[in-house]
């Protein structure tokens, strides 16, 4: 088995983890993270995945890249990032950091060269086209709204960017861009990073005849299509797929799998290193061992309802579709998505109250179903969502067009069109952590503004120095569970085999290896529930119980789960 199969991953947002106190400014940097290295060895991580560090424009927050050998100064210096480096590997904590593969920011020297002349060398290191009828080149549309196309005065052609306009696309049919992007790569490589996140990578090639996409749709109709991943703006039935065909001639073009093995190749230089691609397709495993080491499991989350018949298809499916080789990859939120408490374990739909049984249950589940577990920060306090009220507060440049469009294009009403805006945003769920019950949550000093504001459930024990004190807490339970883990090889590498597949409101399943054979039992109701469960063995010891059952001995076949009970054990 390699690290990273049996690793559980803690998504770090730099940006909003921990200001040190000697350059308050609001913003979370490496000082500040290696300042909490100690609280991330006992939670009970083995990898932390760093979002973008680099020197940025701050439009998407580090995915709009101006130097990609270099730390954003913000975040520190090279040197404080070898610090932290050294620091998290004599903890034992590997580090893979975002790579941003499809473009850089319109403030790159690259793109800057590249604009200032037609004949300029670099001119084709981005994607320009002349315009047609007084138009852009053809009509493929942004990601984030609008044309993918942005028209510049100077050399009189348009450029491409499928995020936002100052994210042009970089042009990875041209042979000196894919040197630059691995001499990028390399240069962590060598600095002692363990692996890459490698952002977009669906996106990197063009249809090269950049043909018309032939979707008819309303304009109220395409932002929904555009949107669609996003509650707030969603309610046509046919609109995933018209999204689908939308954008299908602007991603996963042939020849992306080549330029996955030729980053497979770089990687595989240096020893134990991990690629895991921002991309739900198992075709980027490729053979198993030439492309990407691992995939998201991103279908699991494409819910507001996390059922037992939701998580058992989504567990056949997905890992009937990974090639030989392949490791499966469960995440459950990340800097992208609304925060695993607020989507799914809120009381009733509008509701601010939370049933934190679920939140338990739920990382049980990411933790003991077959595959590399991601965490991402907070979620071990229960950090929830918090929708921001007044739009001047909106740092997400997603919520701030929206927030536009919606008034000057849809007439919606100024206060749903802030309600829409920030929970289609995500400023929502990358808040300062919450460290403490002080000002600020202990997360910048209180005479300093934070870039985010600090969701105000951090003095309601929302917070790690309260819940550090509490056995009971959430921040004790992911511990526990964490240690557990750790030590039962069955959770991090068996087998996973579903039983009783016919429950509504339970998910049982045993995970195997020739060692130790592991029972997971997981009452997602607020029912008690008898179950007869078929299994050849004879006793269940407990060794995980969110109901103090641990050290108990039973027999398998009759199990009583409680409401909500969490229940693991090894049989023999
Ligand atoms: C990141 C997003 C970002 C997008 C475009 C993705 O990899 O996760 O946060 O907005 O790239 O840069």
């Amino acid at each position: 088995m390699k690290w990273w199969q049996t690793a559980v991953f803690y998504q770090v947002y730099l940006r909003s983890f921990a200001d040190d106190s000697t350059n308050s400014d609001g913003i979370g940097d490496l000082r500040g993270l290696i300042g909490h290295l100690d609280y991330l060895k006992d939670l009970g991580i083995d990898a932390i995945w760093l979002s973008p560090h680099y020197p940025s424009q701050n439009f998407d927050y580090g995915y709009d890249v101006i130097n990609y050998c270099s730390v954003a100064p913000e975040y520190g210096t090279l040197q404080e990032f070898r610090d932290f480096l050294d620091q998290a590997h004599q903890r034992k904590i590997r580090v893979i950091t975002d790579f941003v593969l499809n473009h850089t920011s319109d403030q790159h020297p690259w793109f800057l060269e590249s604009r200032s002349s037609r004949e300029n060398s670099k001119r084709d290191w981005y994607i320009w086209r002349d315009g047609k009828q007084g138009g852009p080149p053809n009509n493929w549309y942004s990601d984030f709204g609008g044309s993918a196309w942005e028209f510049d005065e100077h050399t009189e052609q348009y450029y491409y960017h499928y995020f936002f306009k100052q994210q042009p696309d970089l042009n990875w049919r041209n042979s000196q861009v894919r040197q630059v992007m691995l001499d990028g790569m390399r240069f962590w490589l060598d600095f002692g990073v363990d692996g890459f996140r490698l952002t977009s990578v669906d996106m990197l090639l063009e249809e090269p005849e950049l043909s018309d996409h032939t979707v008819k749709l309303t304009k109220p109709e395409l932002y929904q299509a555009i949107f669609t991943t996003y509650p707030a703006l969603t309610n046509h039935p046919n609109l995933a797929a018209q999204r689908r065909l939308m954008f299908q001639l602007q991603i996963q073009q042939p020849g992306i799998h080549a330029i996955m093995r030729e980053l497979r190749t770089l990687v595989d230089q240096y020893p134990e290193r991990v690629l895991i691609g921002e991309t739900d397709d198992p075709r980027y495993f490729g053979k198993g061992y030439d492309e990407l080491h691992l995939v998201f499991n991103f279908p699991l989350l494409r819910t507001f309802h996390l059922t037992p018949g939701w998580v058992r298809t989504n567990q056949n499916q997905w890992l009937a579709s990974l090639p030989a080789g392949a490791w499966p990859a469960n995440i459950l939120g990340n800097h992208d998505a609304s925060r695993l408490r607020t989507r799914f374990c809120k009381l009733e739909e509008n509701s601010s109250q939370f049933n934190a049984e679920l939140d338990r249950l739920f990382v049980t589940l990411l933790l003991t179903l077959r595959g590399t577990p991601f965490l991402y920060y907070g979620e071990e306090i229960g950090m929830t969502d918090l929708l921001l009220s007044d739009a001047t507060e909106f740092q997400d440049e997603l919520s701030r067009s929206m927030y536009r469009i919606q008034m000057e294009d849809f007439e919606v009403t100024p206060p749903q069109a802030l309600r829409n805006a920030a929970s289609l945003g995500r400023d929502k769920n990358r808040t300062p952590m919450q460290w403490t019950r002080a000002a600020n949550a202990g997360f910048c000093p209180d005479n300093i503004r934070p870039w985010l504001p600090v969701n105000s459930n951090y003095a309601q024990g929302v917070n790690v120095a309260d819940q550090s004190n509490d056995p009971t807490s959430l921040l004790h339970f992911y511990r526990r569970l964490l240690n557990l883990r750790r030590h039962a090889s069955a959770l991090m590498i068996g087998d996973y085999q579903p039983l009783l597949e016919e429950l509504e409101d339970c998910m049982i399943y045993l995970r195997s290896t020739t060692d130790q054979v592991c029972l997971v039992a997981l009452n997602f109701s607020d029912r008690l529930h008898m179950l007869d469960i078929p299994l050849n063995f004879t006793t269940a010891e407990v060794i995980f119980s969110s109901w103090g059952r641990e050290g108990e001995h039973g027999v398998v076949r009759n199990l009583a789960l409680a409401p909500y009970e969490i229940y693991i054990a090894q049989l023999s």
